[in-house]
């Protein structure tokens, strides 16, 4: 049922969506409502409590084995040993008085076994398509040894690259993150539940990648719109796509943890989505609201998660050890006790666990690092590598005597990248062992630093083997221990020496070809001059080494994009493309050196920007170059006025100018000249990647129906407000002429 468009807040708006929502967003039907309806009436509330308790594993099965039997334990995460994980279940099963099996957990982020890029890497390939593929491969390796559930994807929005976390999710743009949270959920769940369906965990909600100055578990202040706006569609668009489970963040927004966020959990997620899946604490996230000064002790917080709509606490406790007294205080209903019960017993019976709640380990083993899957590892990295700079050296000519050089040339742990907890780095193939099987007895190896950190004085060794070769491979970045969780950093250069080694090889005259394989944006900007080309790997995984090796040598064109704003310095943070127009847009750069001496307290010009550093930013959003070129014309809309209930159609030519056949990622943007409230200067609506051989051009249409032009403005209601409207397609957010049109 098409709901009207309702100009009333949101709140009743909310209201009337939930009372008519019949379906459930994670798939239950009537059967399965009735057995979870069934199990619950036969359980205590100690059983009831029990499965509210999310715990980690330890080493040793018998320290679980009596809370098990006592139904005191419904999740475990971080183990994925098979023999293990099917001892618990028969515990769970065969002994526990009610049988319920266990929902086994793990972080499986970028694979699981066979790890693929990360997220941000996975994001630089804008190809949905290619992200399910790679995320149905790791929950066939993870559920094959008895993981049902994955703590991913990560949606938090990021803009400020110093955040450690950046590595973990989509990068800077709502509608790409929406987009990519989608293709996780299909690719984990499946698209029908079955044996090898891992149930999607969207995290964390919300607001987490906004933490103050890109510093790890800080407060974030958005506002209502912001959220709206920005920060909560990606959640929204997995919540529709099935995810079946949500998990709470650890950072508090003006004030609220989200642990206790009535807000966003109850009122939103649960109240206007419908969300009837499974919300689980972040990591003590629950037992952190004390440190918050947002609750006296463990039993307050606990109640003040239950009222919020958690249904599970991971590792605080909390709920194990309070609810009953809550309960019996009346500071917690058994009727929000009983619902989140439901919410976690529909899980279990979706995916099928009371009917085989056991693996097949040796089948298990058999599925781990197959051909296919290495195939799929090494196509993401490939489609995820991003051109950044070519002066025409790149694709190289085989023949030619190689150096392979840099701390990152032969990391097989570190090109993993953050949260590759099963990856293991005997299986890594680094670009060091590819190029060596590709050229046999052509590539010599001086590492000139051993670790992306390592501080060293002269590069005699590198320069005197670089003088022997036609052309540096040059391998630079951060260790993968250097982004992830608690790994902010507010220097964002290349660290140790790496710059210095860089301009050393300069000094040779030799052709150098950089990669930068980091989990961030790094600053790059002193760096280019000395390097003839620069591919940007974000962390690439176990495939890594071939992938990077087929797009330099020319096997693949390189067709990656940023998925964040690259900046030139740290200070520019937070600097990304779809901010909102100021009241002094910049027409032009002032810079400080155009500054007169003793000029008097004017303002230059609209210097809405940093004097010394200008109003741009390295390479913009969606920026990536291609050993072939492509050209844009004829861009028209199919009409110059639209109802808020059309689509617009917008056609274009697009021609392959250059010598090689390659992609495009075609990218629309839309501008909303005039709104309630200030607009961002430009907002992605559709990209899609276009294969055309060199030569060829082809006419294109993209559909925008016109609602994604709705927002929420002054009244909180979400809608198109009408007015002029300008529409960019383009290979980038920066590039393109805008053709108008007008919503009526
Ligand atoms: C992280 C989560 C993760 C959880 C379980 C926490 O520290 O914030 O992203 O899923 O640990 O490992």
């Amino acid at each position: 049922m098409k709901l009207p468009r309702l100009l009333f807040p949101a709140a009743i708006a909310c209201a009337i969506i939930c009372s008519c929502a019949s379906h459930s967003t994670i798939g239950a039907g009537k059967d399965v409502e009735q057995r979870v309806e069934s199990i619950l009436s036969k359980m205590t509330l100690a059983e009831k409590i029990g499965q509210m308790n999310q715990v980690s594993a330890g080493a040793d099965v018998s320290n679980y084995a009596d809370a098990l039997r006592a139904g005191s334990i419904g999740s475990i995460l971080n183990e994925v040993d098979p023999v293990k994980i099917n001892e618990f279940q028969r515990i769970c099963v065969e002994e526990s008085r009610l049988g319920i099996p266990l929902l086994v957990a793990r972080d499986v982020i970028h694979g699981f076994h066979t790890v693929f890029p990360i997220p941000l890497g996975l994001a630089a390939t804008f190809d949905p398509a290619l992200v399910e593929a790679g995320a149905r491969v790791a929950a066939l390796e993870a559920t094959a040894q008895g993981v049902r559930w994955t703590f991913s994807p990560m949606l938090d929005i990021a803009r400020d690259p110093r955040w450690g976390r950046i590595a973990e999710g989509s990068g800077e743009d709502t509608y790409l993150d929406a987009r990519m949270a989608e293709a996780m959920v299909r690719g984990y769940q499946g698209t029908q539940l079955d044996s090898t369906s891992m149930a999607a965990c969207i995290k964390h909600f919300v607001g987490y990648g906004a933490g103050e100055g890109g510093r790890d578990y800080n407060s974030t202040y958005l506002t209502e719109r912001q959220l709206r706006n920005v920060y909560l569609p990606p959640f929204e668009a997995a919540v529709k796509a099935g995810a079946m489970t949500l998990m709470t963040s650890f950072n508090d927004n003006d004030g609220v943890p989200s642990t206790g966020n009535t807000f966003v959990v109850k009122d939103v997620l649960r109240g206007e989505w419908g969300f009837d899946g499974l919300v689980v604490t972040d990591w003590n996230s629950m037992g952190e609201m004390i440190n918050h000064g947002f609750g006296t002790d463990r039993k307050d917080v606990a109640a003040k998660a239950a009222n919020a709509g958690v249904d599970m606490d991971m590792m605080t406790y909390g709920f194990l050890s309070h609810l009953e007294e809550l309960v019996k205080s009346g500071d917690v209903k058994v009727s929000t006790i009983d619902n989140a019960v439901r919410n976690i017993l529909r899980v279990k019976i979706l995916l099928g666990l009371f009917e085989n709640p056991y693996i097949d380990v040796e089948a298990a083993a058999a599925v781990q690092y197959a051909p296919e899957h290495l195939a799929a590892a090494q196509k993401s990295a490939e489609q995820s590598a991003i051109l950044l700079k070519n002066d025409g050296i790149l694709p190289l000519a085989p023949g030619r005597r190689i150096l392979v050089t840099g701390p990152m040339a032969d990391a097989p742990h570190d090109q993993l990248g953050t949260w590759a907890f099963d990856g293991e780095k005997q299986h890594t193939v680094t670009p060091l062992q590819a190029l060596r099987d590709r050229f046999p007895g052509k590539v010599d190896y001086v590492p000139g630093l051993s670790f992306s950190r390592e501080k060293r004085q002269g590069f005699a060794d590198v320069i005197a083997a670089a003088r022997k070769a036609d052309v540096i491979l040059v391998f630079l970045g951060e260790e993968a221990i250097l982004s992830g969780e608690a790994h902010s950093l507010a220097d964002l250069n290349l660290q140790g020496s790496q710059s210095d080694l860089l301009a050393a090889l300069k000094t040779t005259g030799k052709p150098v070809v950089a990669t930068v394989m980091a989990g961030r944006p790094l600053t790059i900007e002193r760096d280019l001059p000395n390097c003839n080309a620069v591919l940007y790997s974000f962390h690439p995984g176990t495939m890594g080494g071939p992938a990077l090796a087929n797009v330099i040598f020319g096997d693949v064109n390189p067709s990656g994009r940023t998925p964040i704003t690259f900046l030139r310095t740290v200070g520019q943070a937070p600097l990304y493309y779809s901010h909102n127009m100021t009241g002094r847009p910049y027409t032009g750069q002032t810079l400080i050196d155009d500054i007169p001496l003793e000029a008097g307290q004017t303002s230059l010009g609209n210097t809405s920007y940093y004097l010394d550093y200008g109003a741009y930013p390295l390479f913009p959003f969606g920026y990536g170059l291609s050993y072939t070129s492509f050209e844009y014309s004829g861009i028209a809309t199919d009409r110059a006025e639209y109802g808020v209930d059309d689509t617009i159609e917008v056609s274009f030519t697009l021609a392959n100018t250059g010598k090689y056949d390659g992609e495009e990622v075609v990218q629309v943007y839309v501008r909303d000249l005039v709104g309630s409230v200030t607009r961002p200067v430009k907002e992605l609506k559709h990209f899609e990647r276009v294969f055309l051989k060199a030569g060829e051009s082809r006419q294109l249409t993209v559909s925008i129906p016109t609602e994604e032009l709705a927002f929420y403005g002054l009244d909180m209601v979400k809608k198109v407000e009408p007015g002029d409207f300008q529409l960019w397609v383009a290979g980038d957010s920066a590039s393109g002429k805008p053709v108008s049109f007008k919503v009526k």
